[in-house]
């Protein structure tokens, strides 16, 4: 699916991250399955990640992301009509992390649903509030893209273990004056599906379902290598723009040498590029958010910026969005920023 955005325009009014506080060293994982701080940062970029304490659910760390984004756009719950939660990892199947989570913002008229597509599900919710809000059906929406997935993870497997990290961002979107998304590209490919799975999930009957997640490490490598510039090179050509006129490019942060490769192909000056895989690990849904509170916090992020961002995840899915940076109000910025700096640093 691909498509340019020719009518009204819709921006980000408010960002707002958290991470649980929990820091996991590589030196902690390396007690518990056979691997190396050497190998773990070498291989994929990665020091260290935050992982959920126990008790700690999707909306115990996604909340504080949704909160610090409403002020940041100076808007309260009751001013969303539509929230849309990215994740694989609700607090439960249902009730929805999204319709819990519209209850504790008081966003009590907003409609509200979670959404599946792997670590490519905070692009998806974006596409998918663009849609809302262009057509007319939503003023206001609050997208939130996080994951537990240490919820997941198999602590005797080393090769998924080491890669992943907990995290949520949120951001409010709506009508603006200025700037905006100039378009998105979304794809899927389910025949790669079973290289990243989670089995006797859902409906689907396992034999022995061992429900934990599975991953065939270099077939995903092979495949994110390859979307990343893919997706990348596909947005701006319906956009009519080059990867030249890039001010921040944001890519997935799943490993440290994928980035490495999508940025000497798309040709992409490192500077322009935002990496904190290295402090948080793969969140999941929480990575694009998360590497935009960086970009914003230093500086990168201004009025104007011209802004690429690409996801890809389990489905096998991938998804990017172009948009010119609106920036916010001057007030909920400064609020934003503590918040920032509070829960990234
Ligand atoms: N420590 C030490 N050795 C390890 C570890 C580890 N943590 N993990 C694997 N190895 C070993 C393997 O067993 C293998 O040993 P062998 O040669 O004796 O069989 C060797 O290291 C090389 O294994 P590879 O899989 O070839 O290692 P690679 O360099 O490809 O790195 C990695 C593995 C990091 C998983 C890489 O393939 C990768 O990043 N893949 C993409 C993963 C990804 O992005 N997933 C998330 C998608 S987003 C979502 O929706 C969740």
């Amino acid at each position: 699916m691909i498509g340019s955005a020719n009518g009204t325009r819709i921006g980000i009014t408010g960002l707002g991250v958290n991470v649980p506080d929990r820091v996991v060293t590589n030196e902690e994982l390396a007690r518990h399955v056979d691997t190396t701080d050497e190998w773990i940062v070498e291989r994929t970029g990665i020091r260290e990640r935050r992982m959920a304490s126990d008790g700690e659910a999707l909306t115990d760390i996604a909340l504080p992301a949704a909160r610090a984004a409403l002020t940041d756009a100076g808007v309260e719950g009751k001013d969303i009509d539509l929230l849309i939660c990215a994740t694989v990892t609700p607090d439960m199947m249902f009730p929805t992390s999204s319709a819990l989570m519209a209850d504790s913002l008081g966003a009590g008229e907003a409609g509200a649903y979670d959404l599946l597509a792997g670590c490519t599900g905070f692009m998806y919710a974006l596409a998918q509030a663009y849609g809302m809000l262009a057509s007319g059906l939503s003023r206001r929406a609050l997208v939130i893209g996080g994951d537990v997935l240490s919820s997941l993870l198999d602590w005797n497997d080393r090769s998924t273990l080491v890669i992943f990290g907990d995290g949520a961002g949120a951001v409010v979107m709506e009508p603006v004056a200025s700037g905006g998304f100039l378009g998105f590209e979304l794809g899927a490919d389910g025949a790669g599906g079973v290289n990243l799975q989670l089995p006797g999930s859902g409906s689907r009957k396992f034999e022995n379902p061992e429900q934990m997640l599975k991953m065939n490490g270099r077939e995903v490598y092979k495949f994110a290598t390859r979307v990343l510039v893919s997706s990348a090179e596909a947005v701006l050509a319906e956009c009519g723009r080059t990867i030249d006129e890039i001010d921040v490019y944001v890519p997935h942060q799943a490993n440290k040498r994928i980035i490495d490769h999508a940025v000497g192909k798309l040709g992409v000056p490192y500077e322009r590029t935002v990496v904190n895989v290295d402090r948080f690990g793969n969140t999941s849904s929480g990575s694009i958010p998360l590497a935009l509170a960086d970009a914003r916090a230093d500086g990168r992020l201004r009025p104007g910026a011209l802004v690429l961002m690409t996801g890809m995840g389990a489905g096998l899915t991938w998804g990017s969005a172009l948009m010119e940076w609106t920036g916010t109000s001057g007030f909920a910025e400064s609020a934003s920023r503590t918040r920032t700096a509070e829960t990234v640093a």
